[in-house]
């Protein structure tokens, strides 16, 4: 039976068909494909309505739509709120027990939200059991399940509202609904303070509701400041986790997704518990039609389906000249920072080589020069490095590959500043030529000419989602300050 599925999200809406991976955000240029929430985006304000729900309702409008094939797909709370009337009760009610539970009517096929996390990861893996953490902010009936090797989900909701807690603590301190990864660029920044903790304890014990929570605003963040709220909030995470999920290990296997999948410190940590740790790209809602289509698929089809990392639209492109890999990466070594685009877009909020910018990771300066000249964001955010697998032990303590750049392990040299965070951190991705051969090719080359096996990676685009098509590359090129931009096999100069 042939596939096709839909996230009804409240935010990163998204479908995918078996081949395509359609993450709206990317042809909207609306970051998480969500106007409304303006706090998260002050630099855009004047074009984000706090109570918009225009591409919400555009999004049902185009990808809605019963057809022969069946349409699979999962829905958040907010996601549906302008249409919870076209969605059959069964749907709605439905809260599973096991990992491969699924409801389905008229070929129509529901599965809930964190099982759509959970499958996504699980799948991906190539493990043949393993236990799987899905954690997030609010799905549809859970805000985090743990299932185990037997595939039986257990309920961590009021243990673990964690995504919650970021999410609430993310607003409160100025970085908007969905900053949490702003807040989380601080902790290195903090020390532990009681204070937070013992608030954080209170906080989690109560009732939870999606609502506005004006008491927090009674935190006295004055007192003991943002940066240390957000070591503790770290501390917090990585000690609930522990409390409440380590004790449920049933094999020697993780999978881990949801929003909290994205906390590098966290997904760390869980490698000193489990032998096995795999974290997919897309591990946030971007990543919902995946999950659900291979859950559909699995189910109905028998077929374990595995999804592309790069699986956006290839772009034509044909420039004037021709691009010299060795040429790019003296230049890199030179100082020049290079915008570089390459056949079809990552899934997922990070760049993993196809739509990156690339420095050079000696430079102590490099992280002011990207974050005020390109990126035009706070200073203190850090860049990651994307280093060859081959070496990726001589420079980083960490104890297995990192693909999808989804973890955060420490610097074992004084030899790249500009990669390395203020708690002499990083989150790396390890790069090997049979994940991405081009990417490869340039930071091999990058190590022939410096001895450095590594280049700064980090996101294409400034102040919008990452750059989708060869356009929106050249025009975010000629806005900045890159000094460079390769396009497929070509290279494009300022004058
Ligand atoms: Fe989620």
């Amino acid at each position: 039976m042939k596939i096709y599925s839909v996230a009804l999200n409240l935010h990163d809406q998204n479908t995918y068909d078996g081949v395509y991976h359609n993450q709206r955000e990317r042809h909207t240029r609306f970051k998480h494909n969500l106007p409304y929430y303006a706090d998260a985006y002050a630099h855009q304000s004047d074009i984000l309505n706090t109570n918009d729900y225009r591409l919400n309702k555009e999004f049902v409008k185009e990808y809605w739509k019963k057809k022969d094939d069946v349409l699979a797909f999962t829905w958040t709370q907010g996601g549906i709120r302008m249409m919870r009337d076209q969605i059959d009760k069964e749907f709605l009610d439905f809260t599973p027990k096991k990992l491969f539970d699924y409801v389905m009517k008229d070929n129509v096929y529901y599965i809930d939200h964190h099982q759509s996390h959970a499958t996504y990861a699980f799948l991906n893996s190539g493990f043949n059991i393993s236990d799987i953490v899905a954690i997030d902010g609010i799905g549809a009936k859970f805000r985090c399940i743990f299932v185990d090797k037997d595939k039986n989900i257990k309920d961590l909701s009021k243990e673990l509202p964690l995504g919650w807690l970021w999410n609430q603590m993310s607003k409160l301190t100025g970085f908007g609904s969905l900053g949490a990864s702003k807040l989380m660029g601080l902790v290195g920044y903090g020390s532990y303070n009681q204070y937070y903790y013992d608030v954080f304890e209170t906080i989690i014990s109560g009732d939870i509701k999606e609502k506005k929570y004006d008491i927090h605003n009674l935190i006295n963040i004055e007192k003991y400041g943002l940066e240390s709220l957000a070591f503790t909030l770290q501390k917090f995470t990585i000690d609930k986790i522990k409390e409440h999920i380590y004790p449920l290990k049933s094999c020697d296997n993780l999978c881990l997704a949801g929003g909290v999948a994205y906390n590098g410190y966290m997904n760390e940590e869980f490698t000193k518990h489990y032998n096995n740790v795999f974290i997919p790209p897309a591990v946030g809602d971007e990543g919902q039609a995946i999950g659900v289509y291979q859950h559909a698929d699995y189910v109905l089809n028998n077929n374990i389906h595995k999804s592309e990392t790069f699986a956006g639209t290839d772009y034509e492109y044909k420039g004037d000249e021709k691009v010299d890999y060795t040429e790019i990466a003296q230049s890199i070594a030179d100082g020049k920072i290079i915008g570089w685009f390459q056949g079809k877009s990552e899934s997922g909020n990070r760049a993993l080589g196809n739509r990156s910018i690339l420095a050079d990771p000696r430079n102590p300066k490099i992280k002011s020069i990207i974050n005020d000249t390109i990126k035009l964001r706070e200073d203190f955010r850090p860049f990651a490095p994307a280093v060859l697998e081959e070496h990726y032990k001589e420079y980083f303590d960490t104890n297995s590959p990192s693909p999808y750049m989804s973890r955060i392990c420490k610097v074992k040299t004084d030899k790249v500043p500009g990669i390395t965070h203020v708690d002499n951190t990083a989150r790396i991705q390890t790069v090997n030529k049979q994940f991405n051969e081009k990417f490869y090719n340039i930071i091999n080359e990058f190590y022939k000419i410096t001895g450095i096996p590594m280049l700064l990676n980090t996101s294409f685009n400034c102040q919008e989602p990452i750059v989708e098509t060869p356009e929106e590359a050249i025009r975010t090129f000629k806005k900045t300050s890159l000094d460079l931009l390769v396009i497929n096999d070509y290279v494009v100069r300022k004058w």
